[in-house]
């Protein structure tokens, strides 16, 4: 039996909802695109860290002893694909502010769509930690998937993918390739135009962020 494909979950907290329906407006700044990338980014993370377990930990406040939480065990890697993920980093790092960072150079080749990587720079215990993925489009699921492969080649086995958009087709590659990885995303969109854009979609996401054409 095929194993079951891990969860998709919309975030749809009406704050991301808002704040998405404005980065998608043709009209906003490059200014504006990027504060509003960074802003969901820290609304994702809250939501993406939500089952993190907790174990307790004895402290003294001013008045007494007593037993608080912590969050136990394996700690956070960040992993943006270049350049668009970066964009969420800042956000997810003023939640999270002892995670390392993995940097995946992946660039989508615009004849064929197939994910090209020129950079790959990651922490050496990545066994030991949960990375989690960014990369505000999950299009063709091409760059993702290359992502995640490079990833587990490189001993991450507790992994999660983060964006902002997704395209139908592409939630299904992701799962068929990676059955172990759950999303996350701020919406599920109609489908891929034949550039394999997200449709609606906001366009290109690190043009946008970049205010490169
Ligand atoms: C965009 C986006 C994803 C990829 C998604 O990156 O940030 O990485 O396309 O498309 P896919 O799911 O079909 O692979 P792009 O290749 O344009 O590079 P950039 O972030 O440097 O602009
Ligand atoms: N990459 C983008 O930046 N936007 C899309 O719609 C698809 C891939």
């Amino acid at each position: 039996m095929q194993p079951q494909p891990a969860t998709v979950t919309v975030v749809d907290h009406p704050l991301v909802q808002h704040k998405l329906t404005l980065m998608r407006d043709r009209a906003r700044s490059t200014q504006g695109f990027r504060r509003l990338l960074n802003e969901i980014g820290m609304l994702i993370a809250y939501e993406v860290t939500r089952d993190l377990p907790l174990e307790p930990v004895t402290i003294e406040t001013p008045l007494q002893a007593m037993e608080g939480r912590q969050i136990q065990g394996k700690k956070l890697v960040l992993a943006p694909i270049l350049r668009a993920g970066v964009g969420f980093l800042d956000g997810m790092l003023s939640l999270l502010p002892s995670a390392r960072v993995a940097h995946v150079g992946l660039y989508r080749d615009p004849e064929t769509l197939e994910a090209v990587e020129y950079y790959f720079k990651a922490p050496s215990d990545l066994a030991d930690r949960t990375v989690l993925v960014l990369d505000p489009m999950l299009a063709t699921a091409n760059s993702a998937v290359a992502a995640l492969e490079r990833l587990k080649q490189r001993g991450a086995q507790d992994l999660r993918f983060v964006c902002l958009l997704a395209a139908p087709e592409g939630i299904a590659r992701l799962q068929a390739a990676h059955p172990d990885v759950p999303i996350w995303t701020a919406s599920i969109d109609s489908h891929l135009n034949d550039h394999g854009y997200i449709v609606p979609g906001l366009g290109d996401a690190g043009d946008r962020m970049y205010g490169t054409r």
